[in-house]
């Protein structure tokens, strides 16, 4: 394709952090012919919009979204707009979309992301409407640039898809079967970016615990992540996601025992209930999982464990939710995802009976993120007086004056700082406990 010259793209990502990856990876190709980035759609020749389906109300902020785009085509019949991601692996999405919002000019799922820019050229030279969504996964594309977000820490994809069908979730019907990509692969997307000077890289999977299936070499996740703390220059590895049924004993010991491994570890329960966890198809019950639990704190003390949780599963009682709430008090979160359940089109959850009232569901999620809040704030707490090494990622949020960067476990910290110091480790006494943040001063 030809380059171009002052044209600028806008892209806005819904979902998780692997369509964070996928917009990273649009981007880059988008560069690569020549676009820049612009973060105002006004000034936009392209603008893109990466979806997720995993709620409902995530679908409805694209809907939302897609209209304000009318008024700016209309003003600017050149203006190139395209579609992708999750949402659009649904069933009749796509259909649905150019009936709706006409105005679409590019429509693409998320097995062929990687022919963005062919798409792209055959509306700009054609002139024509393009929808292509491919039904099946495809071989793993390696090689295509990626814009990243940070210059100090990047997601490395090392799966894609997900097998496990739980019950609620539309992920393993919009992302496929699980695929994991080659061990050099990963090592040598790792190498160039320490190369380039990044210090913290997060490995992405939606269960990295089952990595390694169907490739030649003899491979599982604990190896990958002993082969990756080898990497010379690379300073912090963390990963996401666990899941509690695959999550086994060898990964935990290469946390404790890699300097490179950060104390971490993502591990979503859904549910204290067994009742509710066998109908949900996860595979374990609330004992496995406070096993694995005890087992990750006699290990590692300084470990965080974070989590997801789905309150008004189909046919959770009171007595299944208090279960749930104990069983949050017993862990004490360090952080947590919570969801009201949402049901989701073609998923077995959705035509369960006994499906939650909305008001049940949202004093339930009330009462949840209480319970989970005084864990967070308490756990906080022990930090008051200790010492601990940050990265330094850049200036804080709130506060210009100061900078922010994580603990090794993922804690956010404010401390005053000049920016020479970002992307640098730094020791940092803690002087006070924040409800969600600590703050401290960089000591020698
Ligand atoms: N409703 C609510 N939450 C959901 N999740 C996945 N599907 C649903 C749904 N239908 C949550 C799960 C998962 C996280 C990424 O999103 O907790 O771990
Ligand atoms: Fe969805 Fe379950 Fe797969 Fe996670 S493990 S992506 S919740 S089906």
């Amino acid at each position: 394709m030809s380059e171009v010259k002052n044209l600028k793209y806008y892209i806005e990502t819904w979902g998780c952090q692997m369509n964070e990856e996928d917009s990273e990876k649009l981007s880059g190709m988008l560069k690569r012919i020549g676009y820049t980035k612009t973060e105002a759609k006004e000034e936009a020749s392209i603008i893109l919009f990466n979806t997720c389906c995993v709620r409902e109300n995530a679908e409805n902020k694209v809907y939302g979204n897609l209209g304000l785009l009318k008024k700016l085509k209309k003003n600017n019949p050149d203006l190139v707009i395209g579609i992708c991601g999750c949402m659009m692996q649904q069933k009749g999405m796509a259909d649905k979309i150019l009936k709706e919002f006409p105005y679409v000019d590019i429509i693409f799922g998320t097995h062929n992301s990687y022919k963005f820019p062919e798409y792209l050229n055959r509306v700009k030279t054609e002139g024509v409407q393009v929808k292509e969504i491919f039904d099946k996964e495809t071989e793993i594309i390696e090689g295509i640039p990626v814009d990243r977000e940070s210059s100090i820490k990047a997601f490395v994809t090392i799966m894609y898809g997900c097998n496990n069908f739980c019950t609620y979730c539309v992920v393993p019907y919009v992302r496929g079967r699980e695929r994991s990509r080659r061990p050099e692969e990963i090592e040598k997307e790792i190498k160039e970016l320490v190369a380039q000077g990044y210090k913290e890289i997060t490995l992405l999977g939606q269960n990295v615990n089952s990595y390694g299936k169907g490739l030649e070499e003899e491979i599982d996740f604990a190896k990958l992540l002993r082969r990756i703390n080898e990497i010379e220059g690379l300073e912090r590895v963390r990963f996401m996601t666990s899941h509690p049924k695959d999550l086994t004993e060898d990964v935990i010991m290469a946390i404790k025992e890699c300097d490179k491994l950060c104390e971490q570890i993502h591990l979503p329960v859904q549910s204290g209930s067994d009742e509710i966890l066998k109908k949900m198809n996860r595979h374990y019950d609330r004992e496995k999982y406070m096993s694995l639990i005890k087992k990750i704190k006699e290990e590692i003390p300084e470990c965080s464990i974070t989590t997801d949780i789905i309150v008004g599963f189909p046919g959770e009682t009171e007595e299944n939710f208090l279960d749930t709430l104990n069983l949050c008090k017993e862990v004490g979160y360090d952080s947590a995802f919570t969801f009201i359940y949402s049901r989701r089109n073609h998923t077995p959850a959705d035509r369960m009976e006994n499906q939650v009232p909305d008001d049940v569901k949202h004093e339930r999620f009330n009462r949840l993120v209480d319970v989970i809040n005084k864990g967070v704030i308490n756990g906080n707490k022990v930090y008051e007086g200790r010492t601990v090494e940050v990265l330094v990622e850049g200036p804080s949020k709130n506060d210009e004056t100061k900078l922010m960067g994580r603990t090794r476990n993922g804690r956010l910290v404010n401390f005053p700082g000049d920016s020479s110091m970002i992307g640098k480790l730094v020791n940092v006494h803690i002087n006070r406990a924040q409800p969600f943040s600590l703050l401290g001063e960089i000591v020698e």
